[in-house]
């Protein structure tokens, strides 16, 4: 793997030791699985299309939004990330596909760290607080499955993600700078979530 660039990654972290307590979602937010992958690939599709994260818009630019969505969708398990069928969801916001989150466990982890495989929100409904519900739901689905560590990271330049996993109590870890694959799209080997 040539990198032709690097990414600069703020990595957070949730273990089983925080405490916390999560914030219940707010009236008119609920959560449903895909059955038919559809919903799932228009809500990723529409949130990749509009994405500030560099990696989405090298994708986009490549592949076009849904085809990106597409790849993102299928890609976990070839680079070793697992998940149940319930695990992945799309936020229902007021009756409306507002957006998605995307848990996995590592497998050389024998399911014991997690990360998100992708997230985000709809444009529509960006700027309204949403992007906490992602990770409640990310810590809720890897937490009950069993999970001691979620690791993950988000892009130097993504300032609402950075400023939601820090309102959410998610513990910060140093910045680190990470090369990108020439051919690297999301759903990709995202090396920016390996932690080793
Ligand atoms: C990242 C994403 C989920 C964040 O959701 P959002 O609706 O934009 O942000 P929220 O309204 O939930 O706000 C989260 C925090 O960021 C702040 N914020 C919102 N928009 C902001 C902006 N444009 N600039 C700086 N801060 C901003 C909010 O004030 C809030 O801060 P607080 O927690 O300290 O109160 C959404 O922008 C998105 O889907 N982006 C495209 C996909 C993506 O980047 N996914 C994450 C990959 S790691």
């Amino acid at each position: 793997m040539t990198p032709n660039s690097t990414y600069l990654k703020v990595p957070f972290e949730w273990t089983s030791a925080n405490t916390r307590s999560l914030t219940p979602d707010p009236e008119g937010a609920s959560w449903k699985i895909d059955e038919t992958v559809d919903e799932l690939l228009d809500v990723v599709s529409q949130t990749l299309d509009a994405s500030r994260d560099p990696a989405d818009a090298s994708s986009v630019a490549k592949f076009g939004a849904r085809q990106a969505a597409q790849r993102l969708l299928q890609s976990p398990r070839e680079w070793k990330c697992s998940y149940e069928d319930d695990w992945w969801k799309i936020l229902i916001f007021h009756g409306e596909a507002a957006g998605f989150v995307l848990p996995v466990t590592y497998d050389e982890e024998n399911g014991s760290m997690g990360t998100i495989f992708h997230t985000g929100l709809v444009p529509r409904f960006r700027s309204l607080g949403l992007s906490r519900l992602l990770l409640r739901l990310t810590v809720t689905t890897l937490m009950s499955a069993g999970v001691l560590r979620i690791y993950c990271d988000t892009d130097a330049s993504n300032e609402p993600m950075i400023r939601s996993f820090t309102s959410e109590g998610w513990t910060r870890l140093p910045v680190r700078e990470v090369p990108v694959p020439v051919d690297f799209a999301p759903g990709e080997p995202d090396i920016s979530n390996d932690p080793r």
